[in-house]
């Protein structure tokens, strides 16, 4: 059998605890499929003196992970410490330069450098692998880069966010509040350092800017995306989204359009028969439309240690079997040199279905001018539903539930404006974008 690969692990926390101890666990197992053994020769973490679960004897340990990334004697430099710049990009920089190659979980940090750090492996002949950082578990960066090469994409979307769709399901079957949900997804170690980064949105965007530079080979332009998190959704709209029968899901959805591309991250309605709304708890889904294959679904765990590592030593097995001399994959699936820039369709273009969910005081007239702003802004109306309020004095105030037919974001926005200019409303609309989804 052929010398080691040696790998040197930063961060050791969820993600890269589960690593090292699977490596350990099923080190003969990796040895026979990779025809050599893989071996964790270095560390690095914040605090020395934890238990991480593995037995650290015979590994050394590394104050930061530039020191790791600069050790002689490591070939891969596996990235799991997070956040888009400090220790993370310090160490990754640290691996090009020594000339290491790297496996990543790092969306955000993808998503803000993942062109130039690119570039600079290919100019090197270095292997940049991430299957971790976008969807946990799914083996979703290999399919598209490598399985999907005769293939045009013309739209990919899904829930790419386990903690926000363990949040959302939680809501729906338990009825237990939002917080008590978040602070369940962080015990089971699925929310991100920051969890208002899974809550808000921005994971999810960071996850949809890789996605969208391999479907259209464009270069990766995070600050494009329109972003909404779940933050405002309420058990009414949950339950209100099941009678009409939808479900909502945080949804990234990256598609062309004749203007340029549309990147949005938002809560979504998506039919309650469709595969993908009956995509729960921490489980992720990405959907490809595509012209050679047609349509493709992708499920599986989207977070959390073991699932996560599953993509993280797949990663490190395609490096143990790479041939050295060998020209590497590009790390978009084309050289970062010829990715395209970016063209961005505007938000206020969308067209699709809405929800509008509005409180009003029950008075006369209130009818008459929902339908009139409705009309002036040609959005045609598919239903309308009418309810007591949950909140607020119910002798006063009604519910209206109103789905359109397609419109466009400007057209929905003017309308409901001008709703609220006449002084019908209490509290604020709710607004929920409806996806076609399969
Ligand atoms: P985590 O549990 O917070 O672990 C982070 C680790 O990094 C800890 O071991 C911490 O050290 C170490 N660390 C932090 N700052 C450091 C510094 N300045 N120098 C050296 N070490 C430092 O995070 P995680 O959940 O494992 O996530 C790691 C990465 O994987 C992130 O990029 C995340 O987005 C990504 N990811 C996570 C999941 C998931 O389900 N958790 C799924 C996919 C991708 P101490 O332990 O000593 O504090
Ligand atoms: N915090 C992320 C999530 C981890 O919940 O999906 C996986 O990227």
């Amino acid at each position: 059998m052929s010398e080691p690969l040696r790998i040197g692990i930063a961060g050791l926390g969820t993600v890269g605890s589960s690593v090292a101890q699977i490596l350990k666990n099923k080190s003969n197992s990796l040895a026979h499929r990779c025809g050599r053994p893989i071996a964790v020769t270095g560390v690095s973490a914040r605090d020395r003196s934890k238990d991480r679960g593995f037995d650290m004897s015979g590994i050394s340990w590394f104050d930061t992970p530039e020191q790791l990334a600069a050790s002689p004697d490591i070939d891969v430099f596996v990235e799991l410490v997070g956040g888009e710049n400090g220790a993370a990009l310090e160490g990754i920089k640290a691996a090009i330069g020594s000339g290491r190659h790297i496996v990543t979980a790092n969306k955000a940090l993808l998503a803000r450098h993942g062109v130039e750090l690119a570039r600079a492996c290919e100019d090197k002949g270095l292997i940049l692998n991430f299957e971790a950082a976008v969807a946990g578990g799914i083996p979703v960066i290999k399919t598209m880069r490598e399985s999907l090469a005769a293939n045009d994409c013309s739209r990919v979307y899904g829930i790419l966010n386990g903690t926000a769709n363990y949040i959302l399901t939680r809501m729906e079957r338990d009825e237990i509040s939002f917080d008590d949900c978040l602070a369940d997804a962080q015990r089971l170690g699925y929310a991100e350092a920051d969890p208002t980064f899974d809550v808000e949105g921005q994971d999810t965007a960071h996850k949809l800017a890789i996605l969208t530079s391999i479907a259209f080979g464009t270069e990766v332009a995070v600050d494009q995306i329109y972003v909404e998190g779940i933050s405002n959704i309420s058990l009414s709209d949950i339950h209100a989204a099941r009678d009409l029968g939808y479900r909502i899901k945080l949804l990234g959805v990256a598609q062309r359009t004749a203007t340029g591309i549309e990147q949005r991250v938002h809560p979504t309605m998506v039919p309650l028969g469709s595969m993908i709304g009956q995509v729960d708890s921490v489980t992720n889904a990405v959907a490809i439309e595509a012209d050679t294959v047609g349509s493709l679904l992708l499920s599986g765990p989207g977070a959390g240690g073991n699932a996560t590592a599953s993509a993280v030593i797949g990663d490190i097995a395609d490096i143990a079997k790479s041939r050295p001399g060998h020209q590497e994959a590009p790390v978009f699936g084309r050289p970062a040199n010829e990715l395209e820039p970016y063209r961005r369709a505007g938000m206020s273009s969308h067209a699709g279905g809405y929800f509008i969910r509005l409180t009003v005081h029950d008075r006369l007239g209130v009818f008459a001018s929902l339908a009139g702003h409705m009309a002036e802004n040609d959005i045609s109306l598919e239903s309308i539903v009418q309810r007591k309020a949950s909140n607020g004095d119910a002798d006063a105030a009604k519910t209206v539930i109103l789905i359109t037919h397609e419109s466009t974001e400007s057209e929905v926005r003017k309308a409901v404006n001008a709703i609220l200019d006449d002084g019908h409303l209490i509290g604020k609309p709710q607004v929920i974008r409806i996806e076609p989804a399969g």
